[in-house]
């Protein structure tokens, strides 16, 4: 189920992936691990990007990490596993996306690259997208100077929101060429916002290195791209295709969770006694235990994972070496190693790793609580 393999054809391209954020919105998952590792239907939000370059045929990538920099190289390794090669780069601090690409100038050189925020998930892949800026690239060359003005230097993938205020927002102009970039604008200038995949040329590095910190402090990727528009190159952009979702906080987390678990396929590993009925696209891991319970799909279960006179109902995953027993789940992520005990339903709800949930014996409708820091806690 994981890995994507190597059968594909290279590109000279190089990919760019930033993991460096603190993840601060899905605390306190986040205080003990990465927040692009925090598993959609079973599986770390990184590992799709990866998959994704790979698939594209980009085969060079580095990823720009902060704080949480070994647990991604723990998870990640190499990259040999992806059919890729991987570098890690290391940021000091998330002092913005433009930096990132400041930090990665050596790893670069003057290759294009793609640019992708470790935390998003995209429907779509990303080879047509690297396709068409390769042939605006070719095709659309014809006016630049010496300089390299003129020719399409950057291509950025947008898509229609509600709140434009809280994205970087473009302008497009009669040409379908991007006219004018600018990050959160309290009064935006139309609803097309960035989403986190970026097509560069080697023109970026000066654009970066001449932009100035943003009010928030940060080097922003819009105002270098800006910079760049500023100066006489063309930029491109595509409309995105599909859904788009940054996986940072709880409710999009789980959103993605169900929109990919849509699209698992039916996988039986595991052991169901025949007290059990495991209905629809549900994936059981090796080692998986399945005891007088009902799992109704879409939904997965972990390797090692024992499950007893439990209702798992839709859109859950559930991680590895968890045991969940006299309980009922639904629309919700599970992290390894958990136990959850007697309890009422469960809905809606993310839950970290090696957590315990069990009913109180007492007859009084009591609550014991030992919760880390930033938890949150709905009692029914
Ligand atoms: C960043 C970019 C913004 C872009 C967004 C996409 O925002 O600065 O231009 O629209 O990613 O997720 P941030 O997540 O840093 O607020």
């Amino acid at each position: 189920m994981y890995w994507a393999g190597s059968a594909y054809t290279e590109r000279a391209m190089k990919g760019l992936i930033l993991s460096g954020g603190a993840g601060t919105r899905l605390r306190p998952l986040t205080h003990t691990r990465a927040k692009q590792l925090v598993p959609i239907a079973n599986k770390p939000v990184l590992f799709y990007g990866i998959e994704d370059m790979a698939a594209a045929g980009i085969a060079d990538i580095a990823i720009v990490v902060g704080d949480t920099h070994r647990e991604i190289r723990d998870a990640v390794g190499d990259g040999s596993r992806f059919g890729v090669s991987v570098t890690y780069i290391r940021q000091q601090a998330p002092l913005g996306l433009a930096h990132c690409v400041l930090t990665a100038r050596d790893f670069l050189g003057d290759d294009c690259f793609v640019m992708y925020l470790g935390d998003n998930m995209l429907e779509q892949g990303l080879a047509e997208f690297v396709e068409g800026f390769e042939r605006q690239r070719r095709e659309g060359s014809g006016e630049q100077d010496a300089s390299g003005a003129g020719s399409c230097r950057a291509q950025i993938l947008l898509t229609p929101v509600e709140n434009p205020s809280s994205f970087g927002v473009a302008v497009i102009g009669p040409d379908g060429d991007v006219s004018n970039l600018v990050e959160k604008p309290a009064d935006p200038p139309s609803n097309l916002a960035l989403v986190g995949v970026y097509l560069f040329d080697s023109a970026i590095h000066e654009a970066v290195a001449a932009i100035e910190p943003s009010a928030r402090g940060e080097l922003e990727i819009t105002d270098a791209i800006d910079w760049l528009i500023r100066n006489g190159h063309r930029v491109r952009h595509r409309l995105l295709e599909g859904w788009w979702i940054d996986t940072g906080k709880k409710d999009p987390l789980l959103e993605c969770n169900r929109l990919v678990l849509d699209t698992v396929v039916r996988q039986v590993d595991g052991a169901v006694d025949g007290a059990s009925r495991v209905e629809g696209r549900v994936v059981i891991s090796a080692g998986a235990k399945i005891v007088n319970s009902t799992v109704r799909g879409p939904a997965v279960i972990g390797a090692d994972t024992r499950i007893e006179n439990t209702f798992v109902g839709p859109y859950t995953s559930i991680g590895d070496e968890c045991v969940i027993s006299d309980a009922e789940l639904d629309h919700s992520v599970v992290l390894e190693g958990c136990r959850i005990h007697g309890t009422s339903r469960i809905t809606d709800s993310l839950i970290g790793q090696h957590v315990q949930v069990t009913r109180s014996l007492e007859r009084r409708q009591v609550s014991r609580l030992m919760l880390g820091d930033h938890s949150h806690l709905e009692l029914g």
